[in-house]
């Protein structure tokens, strides 16, 4: 096939019976449902074959023997005919600063910079890059610049510390980093360099770094080792073949947190994440050509990844990176920001709308908001009392909601509302797009069937973009994910079907936390307590928080009682920054001398949860606890 400009793909379903239709037409027939959709994408060589699968390996792949470059359908295809469209417009984090506006054909020139100037630092297909940066347009191109010579990039999101940084960029062996001096949130200035300058210490692998600047302060430069992106960049010139890539080559790994302390690099690869990220992007958002669409995600997480920069740029539209925070200057950034683009489509969190809604109203009804036709929502459960909200004040009880339920290992959108097509009903994710086929299970492992129900959620059958595996790990990914139910993806969620088939997800079921739509796992956070030269041991769980969503809640044992029980709580919650960042940070901090444990050694974590959402009235059954009375002890000192 050849680089032939083709359209990016039209929306096919605008009615609830065509959902209906094309759903029952993808389940029938998965492989020809998604080759036709492939179809819409510029291959270099089509696929000898759709799809092998086999979930107990589990092995998935997509489009076998199809070649492709990923940036030849965000970038080249939309050349002929749109060079002069607005690719990416960056808001700033101070709105005084100047807004940008960076076309298709800037974007491709930048990009094509990006990938010559990571091959004269030695950089070639399947190498690993490290990407820790500010959300500037700069970003946008050293991702792209990545794929566009087969590099891996793997994002690491900016509000990491140092020791994060270490674990992921020798986890997976990065030759490079590509970092800022700085960056600024809100009024927060932070060294990012001076981050990356401790992390490599201890990071062997990496050969170079390539510095943008971005806060104009000179940072420490090592000779040899870093180099401005700016001279860089002076010496490669605008163009670079795009590598063939085979579908199931590597394009990037993310890391998400697990149960266990470490955390999972998850990988996906070329052909099914550009062919199911672009079409849950066109189907979802009903996307429409010239439509300004924002994201409010940070790149460093999957939305960003998929539904900032890749769908978006395939599917041809104007995509907005926005630098800052919510609530800077004020509480009305966001809406300001929609009223200054003309946003038509525009894609939050729970948290951030529970946040907003705090402020006066006054904040939201001094911009103009008739540009918004479409209203997202991703995270976590979105409650029906912040639901509301967002609709009547934000969307004027006009533009659609889409609650779209996915996570990083899935890469798009799984459960999810069509705008305009699915009916809605709030707090709800709706229904399964194409594609994707939901099983709920039962404690013992049986599939539940019919409506009116709840169990753990599994998804049946592969969707082209589904992680591969865990990078290096491939027996970890088959135990996290399909081994609770042999044969199918585990989610980890738990979830209600209702009368109508609706599924609402209602949260997690393993050790992992959604603290303001950040995935953290306990273990790491625990681990990271211990640090601290007083801890002995630590219990953490999750708490319902009114603007969060989750708190964290840490039972904390020291060798010996803390004297300065706040200083010590201080001290802990600067450990836990530091170790993994400041999302970390436990909220509520109880000092106990025992933790509910099973005779095997088992923390209760059940009992934990109660305590931490304060309702003690039915512990349940404690008899198979080492020590009961040690219930008394939590319960009577809880915060
Ligand atoms: C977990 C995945 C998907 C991108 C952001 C998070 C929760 C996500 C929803 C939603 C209810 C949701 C789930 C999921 N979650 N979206 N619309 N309704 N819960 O990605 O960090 O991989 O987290 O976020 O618990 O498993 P992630």
């Amino acid at each position: 096939m050849s680089l032939k400009p083709r359209q990016a793909f039209m929306n096919t379903i605008s009615s609830f019976s065509d959902y209906q239709q094309h759903y029952n037409r993808s389940i029938e027939n998965p492989e020809a449902f998604w080759e036709d959709v492939a179809n819409n994408f510029v291959w270099k060589k089509k696929w000898s074959k759709v799809l092998e699968w086999d979930f107990h390996k589990p092995e998935v792949k997509w489009f076998i023997g199809g070649k492709l470059n990923i940036t030849e359908n965000c970038i080249d295809r939309h050349l002929p005919k749109k060079a002069n469209h607005t690719a990416i417009i960056w808001e700033p984090n101070d709105p005084k600063d100047e807004a940008k506006k960076i076309t298709y054909q800037t974007l491709h020139d930048e990009v094509c910079k990006v990938a010559n100037m990571l091959k004269a630092n030695g950089i070639r297909k399947g190498d690993r890059v490290c990407i820790y940066m500010p959300m500037v347009p700069e970003l946008a191109y050293a991702i792209l610049g990545c794929a566009r010579i087969g590099a891996v990039h793997s994002v690491v999101f900016a509000g990491f510390s140092a020791g994060s940084l270490v674990d992921r960029i020798n986890d997976s062996g990065c030759k490079l980093v590509i970092t800022a001096d700085g960056t600024v949130r809100g009024d927060k200035k932070i060294e990012l360099k001076a981050i990356v300058d401790e992390a490599l210490k201890k990071c062997p692998s990496i050969e170079r770094t390539i510095v943008l600047s971005r806060t104009s302060k000179l940072p420490f430069m090592k000779e040899g080792r870093d180099v401005w992106w700016h001279d860089e960049i002076k010496n490669v010139d605008a163009h670079c073949p795009a590598e063939a890539m085979d579908s199931e080559d590597l394009l990037f790994i993310l890391y998400t947190s697990g149960s266990t302390g470490k955390p999972k690099g998850m990988v996906h690869t070329c052909g099914g994440y550009m062919v199911y990220t672009t079409y849950t992007f066109q189907t979802v958002f009903q996307y429409q050509e010239g439509q300004v669409y924002w994201c409010t995600a940070d790149v460093g997480w999957i939305t960003g990844h998929s539904y900032i920069i890749y769908a978006p740029l395939c599917a041809g539209a104007t995509t907005v990176i926005f630098e800052g925070i919510p609530s800077y200057p004020d509480m009305g950034r966001f809406w300001q920001a929609i009223e200054r683009h003309k946003v038509n489509i525009f894609y939050t969190a729970p948290t951030a709308i529970r946040s907003l809604e705090k402020a006066p109203l006054s904040f939201v009804e001094r911009s103009d908001l008739s540009s918004l036709k479409i209203l997202g929502s991703v995270g976590e459960p979105i409650n029906e009392e912040a639901w509301h909200w967002y609709n009547k004040n934000i969307g004027k009880g006009k533009c659609p909601i889409v609650d779209t339920w996915w996570q990083t290992e899935t890469a798009g959108f799984m459960i999810s509302p069509i705008a305009h097509v699915t009916p809605l009903k709030p707090a709800h994710a709706t229904l399964p797009l194409p594609g994707v086929q939901p099983a709920i299970m039962d404690e013992n492992g049986k599939e539940v069937e019919g409506n009116n129900t709840e169990g753990r959620l599994t998804i049946k059958f592969p969707w082209p973009a589904i992680a591969r595996t865990i990078y290096g790990d491939h027996q970890r990914f088959r135990d996290t994910y399909f081994s609770t139910f042999p044969g199918k993806y585990f989610t980890g969620d738990g979830c209600k079907r209702d009368e109508n088939g609706y599924y609402r997800i209602t949260g997690r079921v393993d050790d992992i936390i959604i603290v303001s739509g950040h995935n953290l796992g306990t273990a790491e956070i625990e681990s990271a307590i211990d640090e601290h030269s007083a801890v002995c041991e630590t219990a953490v769980v999750g708490f319902p928080h009114d603007i969060k969503g989750q708190g964290i809640y840490a039972f904390v044992i020291c060798y010996n009682k803390p004297n300065e029980e706040d200083k010590l709580r201080n001290e802990i919650r600067e450990t836990v920054s530091k170790i993994i960042g400041p999302i970390s940070k436990p909220d509520k901090i109880q000092f106990v001398s025992g933790l509910p444990k099973t005779r095997s050694g088992k923390i209760m974590r059940r009992i934990l949860r109660k305590v931490a959402e304060g309702d003690t009235s039915n512990l349940g059954d404690t008899t198979t606890l080492l020590d009961p009375s040690i219930v008394d002890e939590i319960k009577a000192g809880a915060l």
